[in-house]
């Protein structure tokens, strides 16, 4: 099982940064968004990474070539006829996911394996909707998928020894990832320990007692951590820890899981870190 050209669908951060690293690994890699603009808006952010990696001296000019040549960008999922395996880094969104699984049931090839980037939907869902659930499992990268080494294998109720043992060996071998298996449980097992943590911290920040800095230097200076929790949720983005928040008090309804009300005003405000320009801190 010989996995050699690859798609990922979405390109957003996660999905640019997922396919930068399989192109980097000598991929031949296609970028799949549903509107033109997106793929454009892929593209700019994938080859500006690689550009940044040549000025920091990262990735030589050939390197850089020899990647940029490996990626190719479409908006039409029939182009996926010859993959080995597609990785889904879509929307958060289990109707828009089922969808999309059913589509490319029908227009990859039957060995193709399919992978979602899922930090939270069953995988046993997503592979029920196609007629290969065996053939369906999760490829977890962590955010930024550039430099995270961790790949989490997620393996569903169906999903085939061979194709866990096989995506294991691609993600360590070909991908230069380190790899952790875990059974299809809600947050797997990194987001079980990181997001009651995350949650934790936006509670403490919440009584008024402590300020947002004081939070993160605590744990940075305190615990080794590379950056504080409250940095991490805006890195992250706080819609996104929410839903995984949802789906974690959903499947074990732990309070421990329960989003804390500072966290659900910050969404409905727009506060979603990072990418929208503020959160627990302004950028
Ligand atoms: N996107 C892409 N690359 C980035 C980046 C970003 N947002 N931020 C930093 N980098 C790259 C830099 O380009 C640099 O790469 P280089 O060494 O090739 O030049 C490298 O990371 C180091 O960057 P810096 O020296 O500027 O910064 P730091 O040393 O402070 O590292 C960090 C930044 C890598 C983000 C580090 O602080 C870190 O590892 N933080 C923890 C992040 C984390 O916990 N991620 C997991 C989130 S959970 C998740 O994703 C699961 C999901 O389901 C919720």
């Amino acid at each position: 099982m010989e996995i050699k050209k690859v798609a990922i669908i979405g390109g957003g951060t996660m999905g640019s940064g997922i396919a930068e690293v399989c192109a980097k690994s000598g991929l031949d890699t296609i970028v799949m968004e549903p509107e033109a603009a997106a793929a454009e808006a892929a593209q700019n952010r994938i080859d500006s990474s690689l550009d940044k990696a040549v000025a920091r001296g990262r990735l030589s000019q050939e390197d850089r070539s020899t990647t940029g040549a490996l990626l190719s960008y479409t908006t039409d999922i029939n182009a996926l006829g010859d993959r080995d395996l597609v990785i889904e880094a879509i929307v958060e969104n289990e109707a828009i996911k089922l969808e999309l699984f059913k589509r490319l049931d029908e227009v990859t090839p039957e060995h193709c394996i399919l992978a979602s980037n899922t930090s939270s939907i069953p995988l046993i869902n997503i592979g029920t909707a196609t007629k290969r659930p065996d053939r369906v499992l999760g490829l977890h990268f962590f955010n930024p998928a550039t430099v995270q080494k961790l790949c989490e294998i997620v393996v569903s109720i169906a999903t085939d020894e061979a194709v866990v043992v096989a995506c294991e060996k691609f993600a360590q071998e070909t991908l230069g990832k380190e790899t952790i298996r875990s059974q299809d449980r809600a947050g797997f097992i990194v987001n079980r320990l990181l997001v009651p943590y995350l949650l934790q911290a936006i509670s403490l920040l919440d009584t008024g007692q402590v300020s947002a800095q004081d939070i993160d230097n605590g744990m940075m200076f305190g615990c080794a951590h590379p950056m504080g929790p409250l940095t991490l949720c805006d890195l992250i983005g706080l819609d996104t820890i929410k839903s995984v928040a949802d789906v974690l008090y959903d499947e074990f309804k732990e309070p421990t899981y329960a989003p804390p009300p500072l966290l659900k005003r910050m969404v409905a405000g727009g506060l979603l870190g990072r990418k929208s320009g503020a959160g627990f801190y302004k950028y």
